[in-house]
């Protein structure tokens, strides 16, 4: 709202009354679906010396919006990941994700073919700074309408809310909107998957109550502050915030992160006897509770202790040199722990992360790319990169769905060019336009999701560039190989492929119905329908589509045998007995694809017969 506006309306006397008493008692102020709102329970007990009955106190977060933020998540939606060959790399090959759109639709798309699929999640969304912008989700929004929806950038921009800290719904519109998209992202999570969401003080503690109740408290982790600026800002008018936080939440399980490289005082490991290991330290042997027998020492002394080590452990370690009896050999054995090896173990990661780079690294590395600012919150490479060693091996996915400028796909990138991996992205993010006086817009940007984009194409050039320039200073000259997966798939959120027709037959009668004999939307690609199907049968967005001709048809082969689709027409029994040499694990045909009824059961009986465990479908 502007300030400068008249109001052009007498006073508010209600709310001018709830401002005084807030005055008085701030904690009885509370929001309500209208806005601000007197908790009277609350006052009255403030103003009764005796306890006064009122609504049963539960412990829980409660906010106006939080039985709406839970059907949001459950509804289905009639919607469709459609594939962008144009703005992809490497399409056929790549394993790596990009898809636009709002987030919660999205996840939805992808709960079947990423449940519990996903290693680590990392998010950067909207902190609710006050000045930034919500996405209000289309409450029970009803198919037909969602259906009749289109030009959908213009809809998702006429969504993004600023969401004022003076509304009377400030905290609860963001946790209405944070609510539905944690808890299915929970649902990807592998079993010792972890989540790490960036945020500051404006929501970290709500958010944490939130946490708590979709993954459960007793799977939190930690709460790792980190130095975002490098240097004072006076951005507040009584202390300069210089720290944000990242919360960390697992889906169960344990131990569930990996240790971190240390900082190691090397100073402290000697080599006295010229061990070819290398240097050491020199650990106890003893531990109290430990299994217990008799050693000798090297002087004939026998000892009696609680050892850390069982007694074959023990007569190993004597054999190979690795023990150290001081005072001459009359001393307890002593361990050798070398330093190679305690590097290779590596150390606990801690919850104070100061040296990690800045968001001011962050800014220089977007202008690194792309010479001016073109994304003006971007997070550190060197944050996300130590997330990713945290929680994830060579060979995880990783979903970031506040993608932004792409960081976490960047960081992906860099890690895997360092330690040979082989992780995979996916990146969701809506396709936000951005402001006409930016840098950005003036740079030739329309949305976020096309600098995300570029922002993946322009940071694979310039690692694979380092790369073989590495190589070439280590003398590795011609033709070594770089195999790292640069490319990226793009999908976009989209209306179903299928007519409305499809999902509800009784809303039409026998006349009309003719009328859809074709079932698919006119404007969607065979490669449309192919990814729908991947959606609805759980297979991953990444595999390899290869089109094949087989007895005269097209036939889309995704994942090799994983799943075939074939949309032509005249579908009979020669084409399934060759078909059904390849003993596809699934097969999708159109309903109105085969030659007549009969061909129809004849292809289901045949697949039966000569290929027992293909499973077949229609639409
Ligand atoms: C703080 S930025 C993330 C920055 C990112 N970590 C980076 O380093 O570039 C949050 C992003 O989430 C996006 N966003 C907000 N609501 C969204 C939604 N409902 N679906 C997808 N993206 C959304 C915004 O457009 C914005 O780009």
């Amino acid at each position: 709202m502007n300030n400068d506006r008249l109001k052009m309306q007498s006073v508010n006397g209600t709310a001018i009354n709830i401002e005084n008493i807030a005055a008085l008692f701030p904690h009885c102020v509370t929001e309500s679906a209208e806005g601000k709102k007197i908790d009277f329970d609350l006052l009255n007990q403030e103003l009764s010396a005796d306890i006064v009955e009122g609504n049963k106190e539960r412990y829980r977060l409660e906010w106006p919006g939080k039985r709406e933020a839970i059907v949001t998540a459950n509804t289905p939606i009639n919607k469709t990941l459609r594939p962008v060959r144009e703005d992809s790399v490497d399409f056929d090959t790549t394993e790596n994700i990009y898809i636009e759109g709002d987030n919660l639709e999205v996840l939805k798309l992808l709960q079947e073919s990423y449940l519990g699929k996903i290693k680590m999640i990392y998010i950067d969304p909207p902190y609710n700074t006050g000045k930034d912008f919500v996405y209000k989700d289309n409450f029970a929004h009803s198919s037909q309408e969602e259906l009749e929806e289109s030009g959908q950038k213009d809809e998702y921009n006429q969504r993004l809310v600023v969401n004022p800290d003076t509304s009377g719904r400030y905290h609860s519109d963001w946790l209405t909107n944070m609510y539905p998209r944690l808890k299915l992202a929970r649902n990807l999570l592998t079993e010792d998957g972890v989540i790490f969401i960036s945020i500051d003080d404006n929501e970290v503690h709500n958010l944490r109550k939130m946490c708590d109740e979709i993954f459960g408290e007793i799977n939190f982790i930690a709460q790792a502050v980190r130095k975002r600026r490098d240097s004072q800002a006076n951005l507040s008018k009584n202390i300069s915030p210089i720290h944000e936080y990242v919360i960390m939440y697992k889906k169960s399980g344990d131990e569930v992160l990996n240790k971190v490289p240390g900082n190691i005082d090397e100073s402290d490991y000697k080599n006295p006897d010229n061990d070819p290991r290398g240097p050491y330290v020199t650990m106890p042997c003893t531990n109290k509770g430990g299994a217990i027998y008799e050693v000798t020492t090297p002087t004939g002394k026998i000892i009696k202790e609680e050892w850390r080590f069982k007694k074959d452990t023990y007569d190993k370690l004597f054999a190979d040199n690795k023990l150290v009896f001081p005072r001459g050999g009359e001393g307890k054995p002593r361990y050798k722990l070398f330093l190679e090896e305690k590097k290779s173990q590596g150390v606990l990661a801690n919850t104070w992360w100061d040296n990690l780079a800045s968001n001011q690294e962050a800014t220089r590395e977007i202008k690194a790319l792309f010479e001016n600012l073109v994304f003006d919150t971007p997070k550190p490479i060197g944050l996300i990169k130590f997330c990713q060693q945290l929680a994830s091996d060579k060979h995880s996915i990783i979903l970031d769905f506040f993608a932004g400028s792409s960081s976490t796909a960047h960081a992906i990138m860099q890690l895997n060019a360092e330690d040979g991996g082989n992780r995979k992205y996916i990146m969701v993010q809506l396709p936000e336009k951005i402001d006409e006086k930016s840098e950005a817009f003036k740079a030739g940007y329309k949305n976020i999701c096309e600098i995300g984009k570029e922002r993946i194409r322009r940071a694979a050039k310039k690692i694979k560039e380092e790369k073989a320039e590495k190589a070439k200073k280590d003398g590795m000259f011609g033709d070594v190989k770089d195999n790292q997966d640069y490319g990226f798939r793009v999908y976009r959120l989209d209306s179903s492929n299928m007519q409305d027709v499809y999902y509800k037959p009784q809303d039409y009668n026998q006349n009309t119905l003719d009328l859809f004999a074709d079932n698919v939307k006119e404007d969607r690609s065979a490669e449309d329908l192919v990814a729908q199907i991947m959606l609805d049968w759980g297979l991953e967005l990444s595999l390899p589509i290869e089109r094949k001709t087989i007895a005269g048809k097209e036939v889309f082969a995704v994942g090799g045998d994983s799943l075939y689709c074939c949309f032509d027409k005249g579908i009979d029994e020669a084409f399934a007995k060759e078909v059904a040499k390849d003993q596809p694990l699934r097969i999708v045909f159109r309903d109105n694809g085969f030659k007549d009824d009969t061909a129809k059961e004849n292809v289901k009986q045949l697949l039966k017969q000569l290929a027992p465990n293909t499973e077949m479908k229609v639409f």
